[in-house]
């Protein structure tokens, strides 16, 4: 009898630590935990993901587009030095601001929303939710706000203390990269090639600048035709807001069967040669690999969240801070000693 009691007070104490160890996995040394998990906040901060979500759906309601732009934003910070809210940073002192990169200016935005998420998180568990976290987040609310996929987002990324305008200009692709530069980008950050078709798919919502795909309407391989992998109507009508100088900025759907909506129109219109962007066609015309998962993603949309959620979970790992690396930011714009 006292033999059962004590094998079961032991059992109880092994079921305690074990649950105990899983709501709060501690790092070596009882420091914070160098791995990230969803129910990081959920006892500092069990309000953060709510409040994220509330804000987000505010903006999105406010304008649909801030959903594409909150998604890019996540892109744009995790291929450089990892998901580290490193995009986030304004210059001062020895910070070059990865805003004025060239795959940036004048075209990245979001910041205004990540700040407001920010401020209310502040108020609400100070000094305890990192810029990094927030952007993933967001990342997944508007993707899911907007009719796509849902998943669990792992937490526990940690503030960079610099950016890097060289790695935003080296190693987010350009739409006029070929097929392997592209792949060699994503391939750099352990992403393969599923996870470029799959994360491609984003491109279902959003607007691109007429300067992002000029080229392909006039002269695409520096013999003055239009891109004949461009369904020639299509280049036509896009033509006439899209000259060839002048309104660089003018904006177009990435999707224009349903540019705020994500599904898999985005491949459908890659079969018809109705994609944007060169880097969004080729993933139809240059390899046999891409173009079979462009047809599986049209012909089947639940294939395509499921593997965008899956991609987007990967994508979001990309060398995080943790542990006692980095900081968390009390302002995303700046680190907190300069
Ligand atoms: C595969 C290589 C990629 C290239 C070459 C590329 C390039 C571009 C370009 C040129 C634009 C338009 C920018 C402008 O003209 O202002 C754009 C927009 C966008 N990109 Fe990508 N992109 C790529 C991958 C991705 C990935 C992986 C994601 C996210 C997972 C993403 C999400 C978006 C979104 C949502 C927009 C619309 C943003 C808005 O409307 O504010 N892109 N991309």
């Amino acid at each position: 009898m006292a033999a059962s009691i004590s094998l079961l007070v032991v059992l109880a104490a092994l079921a305690l630590s074990s649950a105990s160890s899983f709501a709060f996995p501690h790092g070596h040394g009882g420091g914070p935990p160098a791995f990230l998990f969803p129910q990081f906040y959920d006892h500092s901060c069990p309000k953060a993901q709510q409040i994220v979500k509330s804000i987000v759906a505010k903006a999105v309601a406010k304008e649909a587009r801030m959903a594409a732009s909150l998604v890019r934003l996540h892109f744009h910070d995790c291929f450089v030095k990892g998901c580290d809210a490193s995009v986030l940073l304004d210059s001062s002192g020895t910070i070059v601001s990865e805003k004025n990169s060239l795959p940036n200016r004048n075209s990245l935005r979001g910041f205004e929303v990540i700040d407001e998420i920010k401020a209310a998180l502040e108020k609400e568990c100070p000094h305890t939710v990192s810029c990094a976290d927030i952007v993933t987040l967001a990342a997944r609310d508007s993707t899911s706000l907007v009719g796509g996929p849902y998943w669990e987002v792992p937490l526990g990324r940690r503030d960079s203390l610099g950016a890097s305008i060289q790695g935003s200009n080296n190693n987010i692709p350009a739409p006029n990269n070929t097929f392997q530069t592209i792949l060699t980008k994503f391939k750099l950050k352990g992403l393969n090639i599923v996870d470029l078709v799959a994360l491609s798919g984003s491109h279902t919502i959003g607007l691109s600048r007429c300067t992002s795909f000029r080229q392909r309407l006039y002269n695409q391989t520096g013999n003055g035709l239009p891109d004949f992998t461009l369904d020639a109507g299509y280049a036509a009508a896009l033509r006439t807001r899209c000259p060839r100088s002048g309104g660089d900025q003018n904006l177009f759907p990435l999707d224009f069967v349903s540019p705020t909506k994500f599904d898999n129109f985005y491949f459908k219109n890659l079969i018809a040669k109705k994609g944007l962007l060169s880097s969004d066609e080729i993933l139809f015309t240059s390899n046999p690999v891409t173009e079979k998962l462009v047809e599986l993603y049209a012909a089947n949309n639940e294939l395509f969240f499921e593997h965008f959620a899956q991609s987007m979970v990967k994508m979001g790992n990309i060398t995080p801070l943790t542990g006692n690396h980095g900081e968390i930011r009390t302002n995303c714009r700046k680190v907190n000693h300069p």
